[in-house]
């Protein structure tokens, strides 16, 4: 992708599940990027060190009942200090890419009412520079949920126009520190999940919501997601417009979003749920997608919503045009749908205003196997693994993720040879982490993380990519059990 702006990365959604035997590296061209992921709240820790400020996360995870677990990112998997460790288990996988993102309240505390923070430009040189060392690509999300405290308590953050200048000045300073080393920029880790929990169900900060979508003491779930959805678009473009005009032809890199979406299959084959399934897509992918490809929203959307859908002035639909170089897709699941339009039934709480019903199961058969997440099935996505009350032994031992692996990547190997343009596949995770308001009970790591100790053990799953990468056979494969 360096020198193709137009390139597509995409993670890609696939609703077939075909399974090749044999899945091997070679069957990827050798610029593939194939790396791991994570986030800056998930696995850092540190967060009252090196003058980082405080974060939504941090504040919501301290107030009772919001995580499972009661636990919070405190400490999480230490990676703050234990960044070059962690390198080097990406270095010994043989990844050439890791997807990580940039605590904005590290590098400006109070975003842009305060100073820039140079001890946090300070970690980050030295991640990217250690990562540079073992030839491992950085790709570097700008904001993966988390944001500085302040701008939700002075202006309520991705409600208020005012965030599209603070998101433009974060993604400036970071564009002119880490640029000249940085070659893949995301703006966003799905912003349309972080607004479908944070305003339409709750259960993120800034936690507002409306019946029957979620019960909160305040929001608005008919308005709310929108009006922050719009406010995320516009600062995409903002950065956008600044990475293209000052930064992109002395750097050299691309820009892109990473957008999360279930795939959505009628539940039966009828119009109502084939459209159904449609409107579903829309309200959850096309929702950021088509504005950023086309200019304007969905026109699923603007028939449910109306005027509850904010609308782009001429000058803002010529700008989102030149919307990206790269979209990444994150495909947790798919799901069955049924329309709740023409005859009202139970709403999915999280395609909200998309008024479908969504099931894992068709006659009882459900659309995959179930995971950790009870939401998750393997139509194939990212495999979790239940942490609670599971014996290290077992958790070690991840064949079911190993098969997902193979299983996905056959799928994606397909797409490519039928001419999908997928440039790379970000396993998530590196390492078993903070995983939201599920706390330490599901882990997706390749590794192990102790969290008394911080230890990190391969999984199987670990010795699987590191063999895959390599080129290497299986059959020497071992659990570490
Ligand atoms: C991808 C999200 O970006 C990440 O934050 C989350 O932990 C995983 N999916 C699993 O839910």
């Amino acid at each position: 992708m360096n020198n193709n702006k137009k390139g597509a990365l995409s993670l890609t959604f696939i609703a077939l599940l075909v399974i090749v035997e044999g899945i091997e590296r070679a069957q990827f061209p050798p610029s593939f990027l194939f790396g791991t992921s994570t986030s800056s709240y998930q696995i850092e820790g540190a967060v009252s060190e090196g003058n980082r400020g405080p974060s939504n996360w941090d504040i919501f995870t301290h107030l009772p009942g919001k995580v499972k677990d009661g636990s919070n990112g405190d400490i999480a998997d230490n990676h703050y200090h234990l960044y070059e460790e962690d390198v080097n288990l990406m270095h010994s996988l043989g990844v050439n890419s890791y997807r990580f993102s940039i605590s904005w309240s590290r590098i400006l505390p109070r975003g842009r009412f305060g100073e820039v923070n140079q001890v946090g430009v300070a970690f980050y040189n030295n991640l990217i520079d250690s990562l540079l060392l073992r030839r491992i690509q950085p790709f570097v999300t700008l904001n993966h949920f988390d944001i500085p405290q302040e701008l939700e308590t002075r202006y309520g953050a991705w409600l208020s126009p005012k965030i599209q200048k603070d998101f433009a000045y974060f993604a400036e300073v970071c564009f002119e520190e880490f640029g000249d080393r940085v070659k893949f920029w995301s703006t966003f880790n799905e912003p349309n999940l972080m607004l479908k929990f944070g305003y339409l169900n709750g259960n993120h900060p800034p936690g507002r919501c409306s019946e029957p979508f979620g019960n909160c003491s305040f929001g608005d779930s008919s308005t709310e997601p929108y009006i922050a959805a719009h406010n995320i678009i516009l600062s995409h473009a903002r950065a956008v417009g600044i990475y293209k005009n000052i930064y992109q032809e002395k750097q050299g890199g691309s820009v892109g979003i990473v957008i999360m979406t279930r795939w959505y299959e009628p539940l039966r084959n009828i119009t109502v749920d084939i459209s159904a399934a449609q409107r579903a897509l829309s309200f959850e992918m096309a929702w950021f997608l088509d504005p950023l490809l086309h200019g304007d929203y969905p026109i699923e959307m603007r028939r449910v919503l109306g005027s509850r859908l904010p609308t782009f002035t001429d000058e803002e639909k010529i700008k989102l045009r030149n919307g990206m170089d790269f979209i990444g897709v994150n495909h947790y699941t798919s799901l069955y749908v049924k329309d709740c339009m023409f005859s009202p039934c139970e709403l999915d709480k999280f395609s909200g205003n998309a008024l479908v019903f969504a099931t894992s199961q068709r006659n009882g058969v459900p659309i995959g196997a179930s995971t950790g997440m009870p939401t998750m099935f393997v139509v194939p996505h990212g495999y979790s693994q239940r942490s609670d009350g599971v014996s290290l032994n077992d958790l070690l031992n991840d064949t079911n993720r190993v098969e997902f692996l193979k299983s996905y990547l056959s799928s994606v190997a397909t797409a490519v040879r039928q001419g999908a343009d997928v440039r790379g596949y970000f396993i998530w995770s590196l390492m078993d982490n903070f995983e939201w308001t599920l706390g330490y009970s599901v882990g997706f790591g390749l590794y192990h993380v102790d969290s008394k100790t911080q230890v990190r053990t391969p999984k199987l799953s670990a010795k699987w990519y590191e063999q895959f990468l390599s080129g290497g056979l299986e059959t020497d494969l071992k659990s570490s059990a």
